[in-house]
């Protein structure tokens, strides 16, 4: 069985006629954009906010109706995808980039939903290197002072080029090992100003989807629910 498909497929049962979604970005939500694409063909109307220049290539491709984060005021349901979450809902994203704009998608959905493989279910989070947006400007500073806190930073890199977000920023790698602490890593993080968003996601989940080898698991977090 195709873990991410099942899990990124189980949850496009979720979506309801008339819906404003958030589309996730990844190749879980591939996925899920898909089976989008499909309801949208059978006549759903649906419009969706797109994580990513990525996502929104592919929503084009399938007729999704797609408009901007500003002409919304709420996002009814966010379907994305995750890196590492532990069972009490942290989570580390931006494994593929777009880290920032998942955050401001999921802060306005009512309802998120995580969509992944029985391998990103972790018991501490922090194996994944932990994503970081900064800004071009000063980078190197920036990094300098990650370093200081021994949080081990890397500049991601792509075709031997710094990597560039679709936001024009830069992503630094984490490299510090689990089990992360969370409100630590928050309060050195934080006070460096070339910092832009952190890829840590707590709590800000309402249901995960988990496929495995032989089964998809719907976990409910009972705390937002
Ligand atoms: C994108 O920046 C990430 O947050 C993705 O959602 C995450 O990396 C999940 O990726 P896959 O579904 O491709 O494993």
């Amino acid at each position: 069985m195709n873990k991410k498909k099942i899990a990124g497929e189980k949850a496009v049962e979720y979506i309801k006629d008339g819906m404003i979604l958030g589309l996730g970005t990844g190749s879980t939500a591939y996925y899920m954009i898909n089976k989008v694409g499909e309801l949208v063909k059978k006549g759903m109307k649906l419009k969706a906010v797109a994580t990513s220049k990525s996502t929104e290539i592919l929503a084009e491709e399938l007729k999704i109706p797609l408009v901007l984060i500003d002409e919304v005021d709420k996002i009814d349901l966010a379907i994305d995808g995750v890196d590492e979450i532990d069972r009490e809902f942290n989570a580390i994203k931006g494994g593929g980039g777009a880290l920032f704009r998942e955050k401001i998608v999921a802060n306005l959905a009512k309802k998120v939903i995580w969509i992944m493989d029985d391998s990103k279910l972790v018991e501490n989070i922090g194996e994944f290197p932990l994503p970081v947006e900064i800004l071009p400007y000063g980078y190197k500073h920036t990094i300098k002072k990650l370093e200081n806190y021994s949080l081990k930073p890397i500049i991601r890199m792509r075709e031997n080029k710094i990597f560039i977000t679709d936001n024009g920023n830069y992503i630094v790698d984490l490299h510090i090992g689990k089990p992360i602490n969370i409100s630590d890593i928050y309060s050195k993080i934080s006070r460096i100003p070339g910092v832009l968003e952190i890829g840590l996601f707590i709590n800000m989940c309402n249901f995960i989807i988990v496929g495995t080898n032989n089964e998809v698991k719907v976990i409910e977090n009972k705390i937002l629910n």
